[in-house]
């Protein structure tokens, strides 16, 4: 059968296959067991809900799928796949080259945690490559980055780094929630896994906290199932059904975010209270040309830093009233965070200076609601926290 496109995909994969009634979207199985014909036979695949599931098994269906990849699970929390991949591919004395500016629990994860069990870190600019290249050392064991990047939206050139992968014989890893499988397929650039934050865009409505690890090789999975069915970071069946209907319209959502967050960027970037913009796709943002070449589109996620001083850009975002003042990222809702006072507060001035993190700097998920109206609740904040 011709490969089917990204969109069909969303609304069909794996529906219709894990449902004995001919229901047409796959149910919430909440029931802890199944049955067992004797001892020795059971009535199905299914045994235990830690285990597997059906209405998980949805899931991981379409996010395998939408992701070009061979073998997904889904996870309790975008966090409990990035668990999984560390505890895989990390055993005592191991090296790590992972982006300086990783996701705030994915750095505590490495540097907190796994460091207890002796394994070492080295942080590094990815968005030139060669520093990867040149950070790795004789047991370094994986590589690991984002891109966009929180909350600067740097873009690094996976497949280049892919590359410097396979050539040290080095597991790389990629965390896509940002950009999600409608913008950026990483194991189609030569990634070996992917990890993402389904509770951001592939749920979409800020309603289901769920991660998926996703890998074309099939030893890997078998590890990551070893993970999961003895960690026990199960996904619920509920959260499993929001997230798999979420998953239906990402194609959709994903083009109204994008078409308002160029929108917003553009209009920021006109803007006389606005100093910078970072947004990948305007032509000024550093790595454009390389974000035009690994992503369908630029992303619904915007940073700005105001003309402003801390108290100022505190009543820009108390101004706003489309915009909701709130953390995460990636639901129909436009939402907005301060990182110096709000996801960034943790950590000392001086690791925030050396993230670029301004006092003055604004953080935007771009919703799905009316451009004009989004546009307008902007001018009007601005207009009333920066005088
Ligand atoms: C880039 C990134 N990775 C991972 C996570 C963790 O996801 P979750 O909250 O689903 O555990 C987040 C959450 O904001 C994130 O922004």
């Amino acid at each position: 059968m011709t490969k089917r496109q990204f969109a069909t995909n969303g609304v069909h994969s794996g529906e219709g296959e894990h449902d004995a009634h001919g229901a047409l979207v796959t149910p919430i199985y909440a029931n802890v067991t199944y049955r067992y014909d004797s001892p020795t036979e059971m009535k199905s695949e299914y045994r235990y809900s830690r285990m597997k599931e059906p209405t998980r098994e949805s899931l991981n269906a379409v996010v395998s799928d939408l992701h070009n990849g061979e073998y997904a699970r889904t996870f309790a929390s975008g966090m409990a796949a990035i668990n999984t991949l560390f505890t895989t591919a990390l055993s005592a004395d191991s090296h790590v080259v992972a982006g300086q500016t990783l996701y705030a629990e994915s750095h505590t994860l490495l540097t907190r945690v796994f460091s207890d069990f002796g394994v070492d870190v080295t942080f590094v600019d990815t968005t030139d490559t060669e520093n990867v290249a040149n950070a790795i050392e004789e047991n370094t064991d994986l590589i690991y980055l984002e891109s966009p990047t929180n909350p600067m939206l740097q873009i690094t050139d996976i497949a280049a780094v892919a590359a410097i992968a396979d050539e040290h014989d080095v597991l790389m890893g990629v965390d896509n929630t940002f950009s999600s499988p409608a913008l950026q397929r990483p194991l189609d650039l030569g990634v070996d896994v992917v990890v993402e934050s389904l509770t951001k865009y592939v749920s979409g409505h800020s309603d289901a906290i769920a991660g998926a690890i996703v890998t074309n090789d099939k030893a890997l999975d078998a590890e990551f199932e070893v993970i999961q069915y003895n960690q026990g970071a199960t996904l619920g069946p509920h959260d499993a059904f929001l997230a798999r209907r979420g998953a239906k319209t990402l194609g959709a959502r994903m083009e109204k975010h994008c078409e308002n967050a160029r929108a917003v960027a553009q209009f920021l970037d006109e803007h006389d209270a606005v100093d910078r913009v970072y947004y990948p796709g305007l032509a000024s943002h550093t790595n454009h040309e390389v974000a035009a070449e690994q992503m369908a589109d630029f992303g619904g996620m915007v940073s700005v830093e105001l003309d402003a001083t801390l108290e100022e850009t505190i009543a820009v975002l108390e101004a706003l009233e489309v915009f909701q003042l709130a953390e995460s990222l990636g639901g129909v809702e436009s939402l907005v965070e301060q990182p110096a006072v709000m996801t960034h507060q943790d950590l000392s001035v001086e690791e925030r200076d050396k993230a670029g993190i301004a006092d003055s700097l604004i953080r935007f998920s771009i919703g799905i609601e009316g451009t004009e109206d989004l546009l307008h609740d902007l001018e009007q904040a601005l207009a009333a926290g920066c005088n």
